[in-house]
């Protein structure tokens, strides 16, 4: 991550955000070295849109909430790496001109426009592919049953019925007017699933039962909705310098978003009650959950 970037957010959340891009940049460089042939193409694309830049917000809610566990870090920074493979993935395609059609991703230009359309196909499939092989490591955890909980959890939330689904949602709502119930199943998938995976991980991680795992699904699930709609606001009045990606592309697209339908104030507010719902779920913890509550915060207090 950039440090001016690092610079806009809360004190509590800086440094560690920083702690986690670095790992999560130095595990990609290693992972993305090209080979030195044909594919290398490939590879420049893929670190193109995964290394330097982003908030990392899904792998610092990995390792946050890893912490609670008693977790390892480096074994929650694979999750979280995998994570965003997935994530960098969806931005690549998202970005596409058969989908949002736009130039700047992260500050730069989107990987079809720094390299070719096919290129960022393939860029999205790759990192779409290397998610899962990080997961199927050993090195990620020694027990299998652990690995294919991990890995049928992410699937779960990357595909029909979880982010990939919400994207088709999107699209298809694309001039229509949706209602309370239809935006917030829409953004549940094409957000909250990978947000929420991204909580779930350290609970599969930390092997809690079932049982234990509700509050962590509550404040995920709060947290996913409220970070759309902080999207969403961003899009409908943030500054494009400081979001790195086009805003006011919403409203030209005709977007289903609760901007659309509350209009800003009452979408702000919320976001706001999203958090504050959030921040309820971890009551049964003290201080160890304060980078929890903070992201929860930071979700919707955002410029970027
Ligand atoms: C943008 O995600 C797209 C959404 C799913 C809302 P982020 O806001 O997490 O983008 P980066 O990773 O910081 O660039
Ligand atoms: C994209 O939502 C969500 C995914 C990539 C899954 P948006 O289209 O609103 O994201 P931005 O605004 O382009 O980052
Ligand atoms: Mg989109
Ligand atoms: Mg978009
Ligand atoms: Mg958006």
């Amino acid at each position: 991550m950039p440090t001016e970037s690092v610079a806009s957010l809360p004190p509590l959340l800086s440094s560690e955000a920083a702690r986690v891009a670095d790992k999560v940049d130095g595990l990609f460089g290693k992972l993305l070295a090209p080979p030195g042939d044909r594919r290398d193409r490939l590879y420049l694309a893929m670190a193109h849109a995964a290394i330097g830049g982003g908030k990392r917000m899904r792998p610092l809610l990995t390792v946050a909430a890893s912490r609670l566990f008693g977790i390892e870090e480096d074994r929650a920074i694979r999750v979280g790496t995998a994570i965003e493979c997935i994530h960098v993935y969806s931005l690549i395609h998202d970005d596409l001109p058969c989908m949002d059609d736009d130039d700047l991703r992260r500050g730069k230009p989107t990987t079809h426009k720094a390299f070719d359309e096919a290129t960022a196909v393939l860029a999205g499939d790759s990192l779409h592919d290397l998610a899962f092989d990080i997961l199927s490591d050993p090195a990620t955890h020694e027990r299998p049953l652990v690995r294919v909980e991990l890995i049928r959890a992410l699937a779960h939330a990357s595909g029909p019925a979880g982010m990939a689904g919400g994207q088709m949602m999107d699209l298809a709502a694309e001039g229509e007017t949706l209602d309370l119930g239809a935006i917030t199943r829409l953004q549940q998938l094409k957000t909250g699933a990978l947000i929420e995976y991204s909580v779930e991980a350290a609970c599969i991680l930390g092997k809690l039962p079932e049982d234990r795992r509700t509050p962590y699904r509550g404040y995920a699930r709060n947290v996913g909705l409220a970070f759309q709609i902080a999207d969403d606001l961003i899009d409908h009045s943030g500054d494009e310098e400081a979001a790195g990606k086009r805003v006011g592309k919403d409203a030209d697209m005709g977007k289903a978003t609760f901007v659309s339908l509350l209009g800003e104030g009452r979408a702000r507010e919320q976001a706001r009650v999203l958090v504050d719902q959030a921040i309820e779920h971890l009551q049964d913890h003290g201080d160890e959950a304060d980078l929890l509550r903070a992201i929860a915060r930071y979700a919707v207090e955002r410029d970027r």
